[in-house]
């Protein structure tokens, strides 16, 4: 083979690999060239009727034009799968940042209970706490005797508890009365330390204005060898702080009783009501929004741990309570009416997903 005809071969080749405008194509260009019984394959047959010293310079120029076309073959596989690509990006491109359209996405809204159990999950994992849930149904145990409430116990009263039936062995379960069982069982489950919140639906016999046979709360629970009040007071305060987005909160804690904290405060809000409207941080008015405590030795004891060792401290807050104070809901009934026109009024949309980077409520 001439010279010339390794020019006009490569020229050829060059020229349809430039010409194959997809990566199929590409593909058929590199079987001609380069396949088994390509084109530069087939010069190699020639190898053998040649002289042996012209062998080694024909060898060389067969290797040097199969180099050539394999780096042509591949920048120009790399330029076809990035306009591939490119064009892939362009077909599938999505605006973001249009609304919903009209339909179920931008006629739904989130309830509010359910964007303040998010605003309020947001703000403790924001300080380290991780979730824990506990069922709806409960074990009397978990419920009274484990939280250092025992049968004869008063506050078994207080609590208007719905009871199931009797079962063969004597024992009832019950609908939740608050959500420390779940105090319980994560520390029945859990080596301390431990740092956790629990949010749920909670049940009481009771109904009024500011009352509902279930309702939610929010369950907090720090264990370890050194946290003591002043902690609870601090993680009360910024959370507070957090979720009414201002920057200070008129706080009163009250003495109070829980069997399972000692000693036990009740924690209200101050605010003002400026006609229709609350406004946290001022005024002489307040609202009960959680009680709390360093956790009892004796519920310590229950779960195995040694209160000698380790202590913290435990609250549960009415989520319910902490929704009308902020978005100004003065009835709780209708949180639970199905009332839709309630639910567009007070709702949140489905992408107001609660943030500390864009503020928890915007
Ligand atoms: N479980 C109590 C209630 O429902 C609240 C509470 C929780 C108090 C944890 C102290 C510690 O009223």
């Amino acid at each position: 083979m001439t010279t010339t005809n390794f020019e006009q071969l490569e020229k050829e080749l060059l020229e349809a690999i430039a010409a194959a405008d997809d990566l199929v194509t590409l593909e058929d260009v590199r079987v001609i060239a380069l396949g088994k019984k390509g084109r530069v394959s087939e010069l190699m047959k020639g190898l053998g009727a040649l002289e042996p010293e012209e062998r080694k310079a024909f060898g060389q120029a067969v290797n040097g034009l199969k180099e050539r076309v394999s780096a042509a073959l591949s920048a120009r596989k790399d330029t076809l799968h990035e306009a591939e690509l490119s064009k892939r990006l362009a077909s599938e491109q999505a605006d973001i940042t249009l609304p919903p359209r009209p339909g179920s996405l931008s006629e739904g809204r989130v309830h509010p209970v359910s964007q303040v159990m998010d605003e309020i999950t947001e703000i403790f994992a924001d300080m380290g706490f991780s979730i824990a849930e506990g069922p709806d149904i409960e074990t009397d145990y978990h419920n009274f005797t484990a939280l250092n409430i025992p049968e004869e116990h008063p506050a078994r009263q207080e609590h208007d508890t719905f009871y199931f039936n009797e079962r063969e062995d004597g024992s009832r379960l019950v609908l939740r009365t608050h959500t420390s069982p779940v105090q319980i069982r994560t520390m029945e489950n859990t080596e301390p330390p431990l740092r956790i919140i629990a949010p749920g639906r909670v049940y009481r016999c009771d109904s009024d204005q500011t009352h509902t046979p279930m309702f939610h709360q929010v369950e907090g629970l720090v264990i370890d060898e050194v946290t003591h009040m002043g902690h609870l007071k601090w993680v009360l305060d910024a959370f507070c702080r957090a979720y009414f987005e201002v920057d200070e909160v008129k706080m009163r804690f009250r003495a109070s009783h829980f069997p399972f904290t000692e000693p036990s405060m009740e924690v209200d809000v101050g605010y003002a009501k400026v006609g229709d409207e609350i406004r946290i941080g001022e005024g002489d008015d307040w609202l009960e929004i959680l009680g709390c405590g360093m956790v009892h030795p004796n519920v310590l004891r229950n779960v195995g741990y040694d209160p000698a060792k380790v202590q913290g401290f435990a609250f549960g807050m009415g989520v319910d309570r902490l929704a009308m104070l902020k978005y100004g809901m003065p009835d709780l009934r209708p949180f639970f009416a199905a009332d839709l026109r309630w639910l567009k009024h007070y709702g949140f949309g489905v992408l107001d997903v609660p943030t500390l980077a864009r503020g928890v409520s915007s």
